[in-house]
């Protein structure tokens, strides 16, 4: 049997779970609780299948502008996430990483988050980035002030 190869990078964007709920005729957070069901299969799956690298478009910034009861749903399934996953990921050989703006996040997310990050650092089987308050105007207005501080702390040329 012939099997194809594995691509190195896999990206999702995390959609649908209002309209998988819809459907059902439930609250909208049940489609979000359903969403972080898959992604527990979906890291799973990747990681057996030797996937090297895969990257989970979890929450842009426009979901900030949703109602905060939601918001907040997202913030705790993102928390549970976290510690309930953090020996799988730390057993499994995971490296996890984020993109975004994880700063807005609340604390009692980025903080097992963070701590997760650094003890599941360095070189590891299979990358997982959770891109995380993200946005193409985000990442552009980060990646300016980063460079504008480096140029105030004369680590960089401004020519
Ligand atoms: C899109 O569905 C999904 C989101 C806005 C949030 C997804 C994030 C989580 C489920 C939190 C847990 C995340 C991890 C990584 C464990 P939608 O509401 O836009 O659905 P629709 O496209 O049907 O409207």
């Amino acid at each position: 049997m012939h099997i194809a190869p594995l691509p190195r990078h896999v990206a999702i964007i995390m959609d649908g779970n209002g309209r998988w709920a819809r459907r059902r005729g439930l609250p909208r957070i049940e489609g979000h609780r359903q969403g972080a069901k898959s992604v527990r299969d979906v890291v799973r799956a990747s990681r057996e299948l030797g996937l090297p690298a895969l990257t989970l478009y979890a929450f842009s910034s426009q979901n900030w502008a949703r109602p905060i009861e939601e918001v907040q749903g997202l913030m705790m399934l993102l928390r549970d996430y976290v510690i309930e996953e953090r020996d799988k990921i730390m057993d499994n050989g995971i490296r996890l990483t984020t993109a975004g703006t994880i700063s807005r996040l609340p604390a009692f997310v980025v903080d097992p988050l963070q701590s997760l990050m650094n003890d599941a650092a360095g070189p590891r089987d299979m990358g997982l980035c959770l891109a995380l308050s993200y946005g193409g105007r985000d990442s552009m207005v980060d990646a300016v002030r980063t460079l504008a501080r480096q140029v105030a702390a004369g680590e960089l040329a401004d020519a």
